[in-house]
Parts: structure tokens; sequence; C-alpha cells
């Protein structure tokens, strides 16, 4: 048991440590450029190995490093530069990318394109992690969504899909989702699927949904789902609400997004 728990206390330690090597800037110069910030990850234990200077495109990247414990991390899916995410390790198997999170009502949800496009929130509270990024994590092969609720009464339910990705800018991130195959909350996201993004200051699906729900989703005329409606500190049926149709027709307390 000591053993185990030295292990565990060594191996934790290994990571932090290769983060703060990467702080100070103990990168390879001709990698500088490669990612900010990048990571250094030993792969190679030969004694004249060069450090390898990379970062993890995604959680599930990180994950396959051997990394269990949930928290943020820096990742670099494509050639632009490194960000920050949560990292989901524990839910069904982990690796899963957060992008989306309510638990509060600790941020404000309704807000303008531009906020949507770039994020906001913190990434181990309320978060939005923005289009942009989701685009940049999934445009890439093969993704899955995961969505987790939670009630006011303790209650959870997941939803499960095989296919997750959205579209660029200049396409109104259009989402693609499909193949819903397990959990407890059935389906209430394909209904969006091939919908542009919208919000108060963007009307993409020409009713003005997200003026009228006060969120900013993937409206059709108007939802299925509203898990970036207004928060409300109780249970209502107030439809400007969080609200996953084929769960509740109740407003939740919790919710969180993933991909992997
Ligand atoms: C590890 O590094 C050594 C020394 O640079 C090199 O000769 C060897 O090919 C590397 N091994 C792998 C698997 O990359
Ligand atoms: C969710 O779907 C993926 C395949 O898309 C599958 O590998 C995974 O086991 C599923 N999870 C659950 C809990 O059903
Ligand atoms: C955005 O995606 C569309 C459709 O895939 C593509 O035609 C267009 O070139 C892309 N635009 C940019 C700026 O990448
Ligand atoms: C929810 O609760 C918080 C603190 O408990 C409070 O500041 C906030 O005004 C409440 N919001 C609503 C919509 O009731």
């Amino acid at each position: 048991m000591k053993m185990m728990l030295a292990g565990k206390l060594m191996y934790s330690l290994m990571i932090i440590i290769v983060i703060i090597n990467t702080i100070n800037g103990n990168c390879p110069d001709d990698e500088k450029e490669l990612a900010s910030p990048a990571v250094v990850i030993i792969t190679n234990t030969s004694v004249n190995a060069k450090p390898e200077c990379v970062v993890p495109t995604d959680c599930k990247a990180w994950k396959e490093l051997g990394v269990k414990q949930n928290g943020v991390y820096p990742i670099k899916p494509d050639n632009g530069p490194a960000f920050q995410v949560y990292c989901d390790m524990e839910t069904d198997g982990g690796g899963w990318t957060v992008f989306q999170r309510r638990q509060d009502g600790s941020v404000d949800f309704y807000k303008y394109w531009t906020d949507y496009e770039n994020g906001f929130g913190d990434l181990t509270g309320e978060v939005w992690l923005g289009l942009s990024k989701i685009y940049r994590l999934t445009k890439e092969g093969s993704n899955t969504l995961r969505v987790d609720l939670e009630d006011f009464e303790g209650n959870t339910a997941y939803a499960n899909y095989s296919t997750f990705s959205i579209s660029n800018a200049s396409t109104d991130f259009i989402l693609k989702v499909g193949d819903y195959n397990s959990g407890s909350a059935e389906d209430s996201m394909t209904g969006h699927n091939g919908r542009k993004f919208s919000t108060r200051d963007r009307d993409n699906d020409g009713n003005d949904c997200a003026q009228t729900f006060t969120g900013a989703w993937w409206y059709t005329r108007c939802y299925f789902s509203n898990l970036n409606g207004q928060y409300f500190n109780s249970s209502t049926t107030n439809r400007q609400g969080i609200i996953w149709v084929t769960w509740r027709l109740i407003t939740l307390k919790f919710t969180e997004m993933k991909s992997r």
C-alpha cells in the first residue's frame, strides 16, 4: 500500500517537474515556435537522446501518456498555438476534453458571438471553451461526444454519441453529431445536426431562438436541448433555462459536454 502511494506520488511529481521545466523554457531552441507552452515528454531514455518538445493533441493523448488525474492540461490539436483545457480522466475510461460546464450559475452564459467564438469562464468551474477551439479539436479524425447531466434532486444521466465535430468560423460552426449509442438521457442532440450556431446577436436559425430562450446553441426552431440557457438555482419549467428535453422538462443543476 505504502509502495503504491509512493509510486503514485513520484509519478505526479514527474509530470509536474516536466511542466515546470517547460515554463522555465527548458525546451530545445529550434522547437520553441512549435508550441507555447511546450511540454517535454520523455519517450526515449537512451543516454544521448535529445529531449522531445511536444504537446499532446488532446486529453486522450495525455491519457495515453499515462496521466490519470483530472485537471487542466495544455493541448495542441494542430499547427496553431497550444491552449489549455480541462481533462476528465475518470468518466467512461477517461481522456475527455471538456468544452462546456454549468454548475452554479456563477458565469453569465447569455453572451455574444465573439464570446462564444473565443470562449469564456474558468476551466475548473463554469466554462465555454470556445467554438474556434472546439473546431480545432474536432476537425481531424473521429471524435465522439459525451454529455453529462444532473438535476436538482441529484439524479444523473448521460448521452453518448459516436460522431461529433463542428465546421469552421466562415460556415458558422455547423454541428455534426450522430449515432447516439448509449445513455440514460436519450437523444436531444441529433435534432440539431446540420444547424449553424446562433447567439443573441447572430440569428442563424431565422427564429431569434437565442433571444427567445436566452441561450446560444445550434438552434432549429428552436430546441431539443438548451445547455447554454439561463441558470436557475432550482428546478423550474422555464424554457429559457438549461434543459435536455428527452430527459426532463425541467431546468438542470449540472451539465458537462466533452469530446474524445
Ligand atoms: C533514442 O535516442 C538515441 C540517441 O539519440 C537514438 O540513437 C535512438 O535511435 C533513439 N531511439 C528511438 C526509439 O527514437
Ligand atoms: C460511447 O461510445 C463509444 C463509441 O462511440 C464507445 O466506445 C463507448 O464505450 C461508449 N460508452 C458507453 C458508456 O456506452
Ligand atoms: C471553411 O469550411 C468550408 C467548408 O468545408 C470550406 O469551403 C472553406 O474553405 C473553409 N474556410 C476556411 C477559412 O478554412
Ligand atoms: C442563485 O444563487 C446565487 C448564490 O446562491 C445568487 O447570487 C443568484 O442571484 C441566484 N440566481 C438566481 C437566478 O436566483
